[in-house]
């Protein structure tokens, strides 16, 4: 059975910032990471061109709504590339493919007797793409998320039955209490259907930017339903020639934020029923990035922009910073200052200057030659546990905790260095076996950390490993001790150099 991973498709309405980063690199972490342990992976990611919020923005600078698709969709895509994401596919829901299986399969629920003409009458948020009700409102009718006051709309629709999944989804969510993680989310997903679900709407016949229904083509489809999607159409045309259906439906995971929880908790899964489809075995929900307290997002206007990070401290570093400052899952501030305080601590101090002294000590102790010891030295006990402990987190998405456990090991090498002391033993010749131990316990040390760290910093852990001689990234290679010894240790230049920033210009 594959590993099939996915990311939200990301609205073209505006350009990509931070917060699109976030979900992509988490991802992109959970699959290296499986990949690592010999999975069959399958990482989706791509944009939703559809729907208001598309056309919309396209409307106010004087577009097309394709035009504006075709100007921001490769900015998704340049994004993805510079974060080192290594999804294997890029979808967009303007994609042909796309649309014709977007209209085989709701054409399949339609004739299964999910769906009826009606009147939708009610608040809607064009940024959200959503239908609000009274309660989600706040004063002066607008829309709590994007704070825009909110018009009433009435217009005929195609409503899916959703009231018809009421029972199914309470079995789905009493059978399966870790099928959206973290709890509490799940918590709120199910509350959510306690409430009890109503009817809502499949298709819009005020806008033309969407997918025809096929069966009555004044309309389109709600943009929700061509964006859920996605994650199934992709596989039918992700490989030339190949439906990869088989070989990865269901999704193992979906990875989001909470704003979109209840189209995935709820919606999404009663779709794969009407569609007769298995579902997926997990949500994952993480929090939001906040600047200054408040989600960061474009119609805020408090974003952080990814190029920038990267050009300035390299894409190791941004992948790192997001899982180490805000624990994944919760909420958490980001900032630029932020950056700066861990780049230069942990990837700097911690972990690049230990790398840099063990391997300076292999060169001037014993000629750049990592020693072979008789004994196992004393730390390889630390490490017992460890790829498990790891593999464990992963299991649960809990991206932070992973990232955790195996920094705990930098600071333990840290420490043990410092109780070796092993500059001090070079100095006496009778401690020789005791430099031997001491130095192939740090170099193999911080070679196991590198190969569990390779997920969130893939370039400076290959490079260092290549400089090891030692370039094997999977999981049996994170024991202590796995693989034998090294040979001959290459030079190589720091991991985290210090940062030349450009000064500020003056006032
Ligand atoms: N197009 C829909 C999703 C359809 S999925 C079938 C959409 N797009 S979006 O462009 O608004 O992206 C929302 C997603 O971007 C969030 O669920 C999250 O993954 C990511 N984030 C956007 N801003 C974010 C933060 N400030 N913090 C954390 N994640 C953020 O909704």
């Amino acid at each position: 059975m594959g590993y099939y991973v996915t990311t939200p498709i990301y609205y073209v309405n505006a350009e990509p910032h931070l917060g699109h980063a976030y979900t992509t690199i988490a991802v992109d972490v959970l699959a290296r990471h499986m990949r690592q342990r010999g999975e069959d992976v399958f990482f989706l990611t791509g944009t939703d061109e559809h729907g208001e919020p598309v056309a919309q923005a396209a409307e106010r600078l004087g577009m097309t709504p394709r035009e504006l698709a075709d100007k921001n969709a490769p900015r998704f895509r340049d994004m993805v590339g510079r974060l080192g994401a290594t999804n294997d596919f890029f979808i967009r829901t303007s994609d042909p493919q796309h649309v014709e299986a977007v209209q085989r399969i709701l054409q399949r629920v339609y004739d299964a007797g999910h769906v009826y003409l009606g009147t939708y009458e009610g608040w809607y948020c064009p940024r959200c793409a959503d239908f609000k009700t009274e309660g989600e409102l706040i004063e002066g009718n607008r829309c709590a998320i994007h704070k825009i006051a909110l018009e009433r709309e009435r217009e005929e629709n195609y409503f899916f039955r959703l009231s018809e999944f009421q029972e199914p989804l309470e079995r789905l969510y009493g059978e399966q209490p870790e099928w959206v993680l973290p709890a509490g989310r799940y918590n709120e997903a199910r509350s959510f259907i306690d409430q009890g679900l109503n009817d809502i709407s499949l298709s819009r016949s005020s806008l033309t930017w969407g997918v025809p229904v096929p069966w009555d083509e004044r309309h389109v489809f709600y943009v929700w339903f061509d964006a859920l999607l996605n994650y199934y159409t992709a596989l039918t045309y992700a490989a030339d020639g190949d439906d990869l259906t088989e070989r990865f439906w269901p999704p193992t995971v979906h990875v989001l934020a909470k704003d979109i929880l209840k189209f995935h908790a709820v919606i999404w899964p009663a779709l794969l029923m009407a569609a007769d489809l298995p579902l997926p075995r997990r949500l994952f929900i993480h929090g939001y990035l906040l600047m200054d307290e408040e989600k960061m997002s474009k119609s805020l206007g408090n974003v952080i922009d990814p190029f920038e990070v990267i050009d300035l401290y390299g894409t190791d570093a941004l992948r790192f910073y997001l899982f180490r400052e805000v624990s994944f899952g919760g909420d958490g501030s980001v900032s630029p200052e932020g950056f700066e305080t861990r780049y230069t601590t942990e990837l700097a101090n911690e972990y690049g200057n230990l790398a840099s002294r063990a391997l300076a000590m292999v060169a001037r102790y014993r000629d750049g030659v990592v020693p072979e010891p008789d004994a196992a030295p004393a730390i390889a006990g630390d490490f017992e546990g460890l790829a498990e402990g790891v593999c464990d987190h992963f299991d649960r998405v809990d991206v932070s905790g992973a990232l955790d456990e195996t920094w705990q090991l930098v600071r333990r090498l840290n420490q043990w260095a410092q109780e070796e002391a092993p500059w001090q033993l070079a100095k006496d010749p009778a401690a020789a076996d005791r430099l031997d131990t001491v130095l192939y316990g740090l170099v193999e040390g911080v070679r196991v950390v590198s190969v569990l760290l390779n997920p969130f910093l893939p370039e400076a852990t290959e490079r260092l490993l290549e400089a090891l001689g030692r370039p094997e990234l999977t999981m049996e290679a994170a024991r202590f001790g796995a693989g034998g010894g090294f040979g001959e240790i290459a030079g190589f230049s720091p991991l985290f150099p210090k940062i030349e920033r450009q000064p500020e210009p003056a006032a």
